[in-house]
This record gives C-alpha cells, structure tokens and sequence, in this order.
C-alpha cells in the first residue's frame, strides 16, 4: 500500500515588532475601532531591516525540524510557498535549502498566494504518497510589509509578516492528508494583485512613480468571494476524505478577516469554538497563516493526535482550496538531532561551495568552458 505523508513536525516565526491599530492611526485616517469591527485585527508583526522571508522560512523550518527530530541531511524536497520572496530567481525555497543544510534535497517556490500552503502541503503529500520521495518540508513564508502602500489606508491595516512550517514523513498508519482540493479563477486576477516587477511591467520609474510595487486589492469583492468559497471547499474536501462535518473536530481557516471566517462557520453550520483564530495578532500572513495558527493551537492543547482537522484558504489569482489531515504527531523513539551543528556545518559548506566556485573559475577561466 503507498504510505501516507505523516506530518511530524511544525515551527513557525515571527518578527519580534508589533505594529498595533493604535499607531496606524497615526499613519492613516483610520481607527482601531473600524480596524478591529470590520476585520478583527488588532495588530501584526513586521520585519525588522535584517530580516527576510527566507530568514523567517528558516528559522520555522529549524523548528519544525527539531519537534519532528530529524536532520537536514534526510529532507527529499523543500516547498516554499510566499508570493514575497527574497528574489524572482533564485527560489526562496532554495536560500532555505543551503541555510539548512539540507544537501540531499530538491527545492522550489510556489506562489498561490494565501491559499499556497495548502497547495504545497497536497503537493508534497503527493509526492510521498507515490513512493517518489520520504520527507518534505513546507513553508509558507511572508514579508507582505515590504509590498504594502503605508498610505494605502485600504491594504495597511490587513497586512502582517510571518512564517510557518510542516515537516511531513511517510508512514504506514493512515493519517497526515486525506484530501484535498484546488481552486483557481484567474477571471478575478484584479481584484487582488501587485502588477510591477515582472515581465507585464519591468521595473521602471514609472512603475515606481504609478505605485505599481504595492498590493492592490478589492476588498469587497475578495470579501464576496471568500465567503463563497470557504464553505464549498470545506464541504468538498470532508466529502472527498469519505468524512461527515461530524467527524472535523477542528478548522484552521486562512486569518483574513474574522467576518470572513464568521459568515463562513456560519455557513457551515460549524461552531465558532471548534475554529481556530489568531488573526487579532499577526493580522492576514498569507500563506504562513495556517501553520502558524496550527503551531498555536497545538501549543494550546486545542489540536490532539487522532484529531480530524480542516485546512482551508483563499486569496489572489484567484485561487482557494482545502485540506483535511488527520493529525498524529511526531513518529515515537529516541533520536538525536542536531541543529546547531547543521546549522553551522551548512555556513561552511556553503562558504566552501563559493570559494571552490571562485578557484575553479580561476583555474579553468582561461580555457573556453563550452569545448
Ligand atoms: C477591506 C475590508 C475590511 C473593507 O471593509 P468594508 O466593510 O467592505 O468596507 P468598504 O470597502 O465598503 O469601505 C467602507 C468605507 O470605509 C473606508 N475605509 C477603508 N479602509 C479604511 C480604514 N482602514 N479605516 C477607516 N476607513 C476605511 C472606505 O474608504 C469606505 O469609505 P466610503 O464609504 O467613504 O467610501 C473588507 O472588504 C475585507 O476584509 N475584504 C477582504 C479583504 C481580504 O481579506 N483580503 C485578503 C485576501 S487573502
């Protein structure tokens, strides 16, 4: 029987500074009070100059490595999911990659914006589900700040940076993934977008001049949208796992907006108490908002092994989606782990690799490469 993807292991990170309604008031016309009645926002993390979405990807990731005990060395493949990444090439998951140490491991980006976790986490599953590959690392990784219009009173005060991570395993027991579903409705790429900097709209100074850096959003109509999707997906993932709502102990909806998640619930006909939101604090992470809400509410004793959970998100491209995991934990035994040692042996391996890089080029430069 093909083994099942196992998730072992789950870190998250966030920068250390808070940015709270309160001060946005004074950047913006705005007020706390609107903030947190129409989203439930109270306030959210932003980096600090040094920090990065692979910084804050690597560190979730060394986290969830540590709780799954499992060095670098034995991770097959890396998803990073960010529609922030550090360049347009070479991947964020690849920056990760040599951070770690991971050297056996395949790596790549995947931008499905909010909803790319959920992606990733099905498309890592896949992959061991098929005996192609044993561990897989996902993350869902965010510096939204750096793209935000801080006059753009619309986007502001939604925004937050952050990151989460899942190590998955393959194991013979039936948990980890039993479903999931993807979505996409590129007819609404314009309701929620940032069009500079790639190829439709290179950077230029116009593009800087015209604001085209910065998310632009219909907050409307994504609110319209989401409310939508969010009950279709959950019913169709629960159906897909042969499961009944009955059966779902627990939902970790992407952190929005706490009305989005409310009119959804409700739709649902799903308890409030049974969903997890931490919204209030971190604000809309994108992508790393499931593992991070999921990190949380294991922290709180609220997600339990054997539990039935739902996973499920939506945002630009349009795209959505869903996932139901059983939960299990991290496989049982003793095993000794060592992340700080990895930790510095992937600084010198990758100094190494450079400085090899550089003597090579100076040994061989001389002599045409392509004869
Ligand atoms: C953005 C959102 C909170 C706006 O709430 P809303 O109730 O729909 O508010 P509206 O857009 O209708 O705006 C109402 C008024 O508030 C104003 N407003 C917008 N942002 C404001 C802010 N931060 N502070 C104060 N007023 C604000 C608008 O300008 C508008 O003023 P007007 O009536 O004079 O034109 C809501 O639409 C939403 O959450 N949408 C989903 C966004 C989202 O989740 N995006 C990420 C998806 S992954």
């Amino acid at each position: 029987m093909s083994p099942f993807a196992h998730i072992t292991g789950w870190g998250m990170a966030v920068p250390e500074k808070v940015l709270t309604n309160f001060e946005l008031e004074q950047m913006v016309e705005t007020t706390d009070e609107w903030i947190v009645s129409r989203t439930g926002i109270r306030e959210r993390r932003i980096v600090s100059d040094d920090q990065t979405t692979a910084s804050l990807a690597t560190e979730a990731s060394r986290r969830a490595l540590e709780i799954a005990k499992i060095n670098p060395g034995e991770i097959d493949l890396i998803i990073v999911s960010t529609s922030s990444p550090e360049y347009l090439f070479p991947a964020t998951a690849s920056l990760v990659q040599d951070r770690l140490g991971a050297v056996r491991a395949g790596a790549f980006d995947l931008l499905a914006a909010c909803t790319g976790f959920i992606y990733g986490l099905n498309i890592a599953t896949q992959a061991i589900r098929t005996g192609s590959i044993r561990t897989a690392i996902v993350i869902g990784a965010e510096t939204l700040s750096r793209f935000v219009d801080w006059t753009d009173r619309d986007t502001c005060v939604l925004f937050g940076d952050g990151a989460g991570a899942f190590v998955l395993q393959a194991g013979e027991e039936r948990a980890g993934l039993l479903s999931a579903v993807m979505r996409s409705d590129g007819s609404g790429g314009d309701l929620l977008y940032l069009p500079g900097g790639g190829s439709r709209y290179p950077t230029t100074i116009d593009t800087v001049n015209e604001g085209l850096h910065n998310i632009k959003m219909k907050g409307r109509e994504v609110f319209r949208f989401a409310t939508r999707v969010m009950a279709q997906a959950t019913k169709e993932v629960v159906n897909k796992a042969q499961l009944s709502m009955d059966d779902i102990q627990l939902i970790i909806p992407h952190q929005a907006n706490k009305r989005i998640i409310e009119v959804a619930l409700k739709k649902l006909d799903f308890p409030m108490e049974r969903c997890i939101v931490n919204l209030d604090r971190y604000g809309n992470t994108s992508t790393a908002s499931i593992p991070i809400a999921t990190c949380e509410a294991i922290n709180d004793g609220r997600l339990k092994p054997g539990d039935h959970v739902v996973f499920v998100g939506f945002g630009g491209g349009l795209t959505w989606g869903a996932a139901v995991a059983r939960w299990s934990g991290p496989f049982p035994g003793i095993k000794v782990v060592r992340p700080a040692f990895y930790s510095l042996y992937a600084r010198l391996r990758s100094i190494i690799n450079r400085v090899l890089r550089r003597i090579d080029a100076f040994i061989l430069g001389r002599d045409n490469p392509y004869t």
